[in-house]
């Protein structure tokens, strides 16, 4: 039932591709430069009058609404915000009736979530929900629900549901934006034909499997990880980092790039491997700068860039492998710690940024021998608080 693969969660990273697939078909209307879901359960008056998008979610689907709400913001234009579940139910929160509440969760049944949900309901709030589980607890209690179709995520950690509640946030702040009036057919249809070509360029960064395995062999004896990004690359960085620790138990954060000279950056030295999601889309220039500062402080630079960057590659080579200055191999010599995506639009890169961040963690735990499909304390679905 693993289809040959050793894990659960590498068969899910690699049945991405066509995860995403499921979930766009019937959905992307590239004629018309639209997104055909009626089953959002809103008219285009409600849309229309949105006031406030209100992400709710936990762990990785907290990431993929983190996402979701830089896309609705830029391309929907309406003020949103992000909270975690177990942080909504007793802080006594404030909905507006012209509120629209989504909650992202692929089971459809974590507790936190779920009374988050009613909370904002028993407010007036309009409520959609994204979901992998058909007819799951939240999706009961929305007036609409955007349903990606994975198929049944058996992992732990969750990854193609990751990937295709991106596809899903994104169709989403496309279906608002062209309903609002802020995003031009061309622009939505750029959008749109950039996620439709995301599978197979999905497939291209999946092949490159062996070369993230070899940068986990390196970096194996790591204690502590950083993962950084910008824009809609800092829910990536989040997500990496929580797919390493869940799994490899090895201790990693997830900061937004800017954030580093306000406190992490005292963490650099030559022992610290950090993780620079940097694609070439409009923050790259600052996000380069954050990695020559890593660089410069003797840090092990881990790079996922656009293919035939020559910048990023070289700020990824001379890694010591945890074996700083010892002198053992010639570690200049190899190849760089960089993974390299095709070239995407802005929108659609964190769908393609991730995939390596999921393999690096997948061949990191497995490499240190843990339970990789059920790692230690956690369940796959969180029904207590
Ligand atoms: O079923 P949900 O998406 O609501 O679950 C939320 C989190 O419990 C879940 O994403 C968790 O963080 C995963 N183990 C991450 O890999």
């Amino acid at each position: 039932e693993k289809g040959g693969y050793k894990h659960f969660m590498l068969k899910e990273i690699h049945e991405q591709p066509r995860a995403i697939e499921d979930t766009l078909r019937g959905r992307v209307d590239l004629n018309n430069a639209d997104v055909v879901a009626a089953e959002i359960g809103m008219t285009d008056e409600v849309a229309k009058n949105l006031g406030r998008v209100y992400f709710v979610a936990c762990g990785t689907s907290a990431h993929a609404a983190m996402a979701g709400r830089y896309w609705v913001e830029q391309l929907a234009r309406v003020p949103s915000t992000l909270e975690i579940g177990s942080e909504v139910r007793y802080r006594d929160p404030v909905f507006m009736p012209n509120d629209l509440v989504v909650a992202v969760s692929q089971s459809g049944e974590t507790l936190d979530t779920l009374a988050a949900v009613k909370a904002a309901k028993a407010a007036g709030a309009h409520i959609i929900s994204v979901a992998n589980v058909v007819d799951s607890a939240i999706p009961r209690v929305s007036d609409g629900v955007l349903y990606t179709h994975a198929g049944p995520e058996i992992g732990v950690a969750s990854t193609k549901c990751f990937t295709t509640q991106l596809a899903a946030l994104l169709m989403l702040a496309v279906y608002l934006g062209r309903r609002r009036g802020t995003l031009k057919p061309e622009d939505a249809r750029r959008v749109l034909d950039a996620l439709w070509h995301v599978p197979a360029q999905m497939r291209e960064v999946l092949a490159k499997a062996e070369d993230v395995k070899n940068i986990a062999k390196k970096h194996l004896r790591a204690h502590d990880m950083l993962f950084l990004g910008r824009g809609t690359q800092f829910p990536v960085a989040l997500e990496g980092a929580l797919k390493l620790k869940e799994i490899s138990y090895i201790h990693a954060e997830g900061y937004a790039a800017g954030e580093m000279k306000h406190g992490p950056i005292a963490l650099i030295d030559e022992d610290m491997p950090v993780v620079v999601v940097c694609p070439r889309d409009n923050q790259y220039e600052k996000t380069l700068s954050n990695m020559q500062e890593v660089k410069a402080r003797e840090g092990q630079v881990i790079g996922i860039c656009t293919e035939n960057d020559a910048d990023v590659k070289r700020l990824c080579t001379g890694n010591a492998g945890g074996t700083p200055r010892s002198g053992r191999g010639n570690w200049a010599a190899d190849a760089p710690d960089a993974i390299e995506i095709p070239v995407a639009e802005n929108e659609v890169l964190p769908l393609l940024t991730v995939v390596p961040l999921q393999l690096l963690a997948y061949y990191m735990a497995d490499l240190k021998g843990t339970d990789v499909d059920q790692p230690r304390n956690l369940a796959k679905t969180v029904t207590v608080e």
